[in-house]
């Protein structure tokens, strides 16, 4: 068999990149390791960056998002019992939505009539520095296959095999962890309030986001080993209510069934170059931001916009040279993100006693909620840059 364009990975990188191929006459085929089930149920992010929103109107595919999603002007920081509002959209000029990424996934796969195959097993690229590269792999019904293609977009996440087939020697990683994960429950509870809130207490960071009128998401920080089996209901609920506490004696957190939990390790990763011969890596395959500052969704979708576009003029005029750039180009957004993430992360997230990051910490917050210089700041990265 054989396409222009083998995409590993129905993520939101693969599945937005595929939308963007055909759109322009690209042919391209979607290889997934999971079900297609597995994948419509996996709850992740929840914030869409305008750019992000715009893009997929502009391809058609943001009709239910339209009708479903909650828009947001502005976010809450809390800290030392105190709530201060960051007005994104009066500082930055653009809106925030509200919609889950496992929303944006099953209106991608059910608009997509293209070949798109789930559950497929022992995928492995070869002759990446070829014109021809092979993406091999197992199907569905347990026949080996292969697939040759001018090029292969590695967007299989943090754990695909794309990353890992280029040789030794060819890219260099730039990495941080962080002595904390992140505890996610989805909850059937009417939020809280109108906007989400990210709180700094002595106890841990919490967030306080929400899905819909009557489903809330939350994150607690815990230690990175974390073991989910001693967060009963309870303790989550309490840890939330001491997290999220404030001076104003009028809020109060609601509560519910919990209806989904988990623990997510907290990340700086990121590959230089993003791209080896014929192979471009999107996405989770070539960086990982912690979740803080809500962007590895839509630097994901960044990401395929320049591969896209980079594709279209090689096919159209046989010019290289938006493909040969395409790491460079995406770098630049993707270390601005970094940048931010890790500066939200480190601002809301305590360490532990030590007395002097905790007066950093509280000194940064008032800073960005009392300056409008810093709070402008602040709003134009998490609101996101536009669209290269
Ligand atoms: P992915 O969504 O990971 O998609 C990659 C796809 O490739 C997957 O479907 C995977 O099954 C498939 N795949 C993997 N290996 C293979 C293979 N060998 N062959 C074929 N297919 C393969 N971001 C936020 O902003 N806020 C959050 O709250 C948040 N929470 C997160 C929670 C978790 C547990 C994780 C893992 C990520 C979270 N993120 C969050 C990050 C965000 O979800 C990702 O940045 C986003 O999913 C990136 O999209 P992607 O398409 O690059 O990768
Ligand atoms: C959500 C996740 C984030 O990482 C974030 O910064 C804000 C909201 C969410 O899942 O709703």
């Amino acid at each position: 068999e054989r396409t222009q364009v083998g995409i590993v990975g129905a993520g939101p990188a693969g599945l937005v990149l595929a939308h963007l191929l055909r759109s322009r006459g690209i042919d391209c085929v979607v290889l997934e390791r999971q079900s297609r089930s597995y994948v419509e149920a996996r709850i992740r992010a929840g914030v869409l960056e305008h750019g992000t929103v715009d893009l997929l109107t502009s391809l058609g595919l943001a009709d239910r998002l339209h009708r479903e999603r909650m828009v947001h002007h502005g976010i809450e920081l809390l800290f030392e019992r105190s709530a201060h509002r960051i007005p994104l959209t009066e500082l930055a000029g653009r809106e925030i939505t509200i919609y889950g990424q496992h929303e944006v996934v099953k209106d991608l796969i059910a608009a997509w009539d293209g070949p798109l195959e789930f559950s497929v097993s022992s995928v492995s690229l070869s002759g990446l520095s070829s014109s021809a590269p092979i993406v091999s792999y197992v199907d569905a019904a347990g026949t080996a296959r292969s697939l040759r293609c001018d090029v292969i977009a590695g967007c299989d996440g943090f754990h695909g095999v794309s990353r890992a087939s280029v040789p030794d020697g060819v890219l260099t990683v730039h990495q941080r962890d962080y002595p904390h994960a992140w505890l996610g429950i989805l909850a059937e509870a009417p939020p809280s309030s109108e906007e989400l809130i990210y709180a700094h207490s002595a106890r841990g960071f919490a967030l306080h986001s929400m899905r819909s009128p009557t489903v809330t998401r939350m994150y607690l920080q815990v230690r990175p080993d974390e073991d989910l089996a001693s967060w009963p209901d309870e303790r989550i609920w309490s840890e939330l209510r001491a997290r999220l506490d404030r001076a104003d004696p009028s809020w109060k957190l609601a509560d519910g069934p919990i209806l989904e939990r988990s623990v997510a390790a907290m990340r700086s990763f990121v590959v230089s170059p993003m791209q080896y011969g014929q192979l471009f890596l999107a996405g989770d395959a070539a960086h990982i931001v912690p979740p803080t500052g809500a962007k590895g969704l839509n630097l994901a979708v960044a990401d395929v916009k320049v591969l896209a576009d980079a594709l279209t003029s090689w096919y159209a005029t046989g010019d290289r040279a938006g493909l040969d750039a395409y790491s460079e180009t995406c770098l630049r957004r993707v270390w601005r993100v970094q940048h931010f993430s890790w500066w939200m992360t480190s601002m809301l997230h305590p360490t532990g006693d030590d007395p002097f990051d905790l007066a950093l910490q509280l000194s940064q917050l008032r800073y960005v909620t009392s300056s409008r210089a810093a709070a402008t700041s602040l709003a134009e990265n998490y609101v996101g840059f536009p669209f290269p």
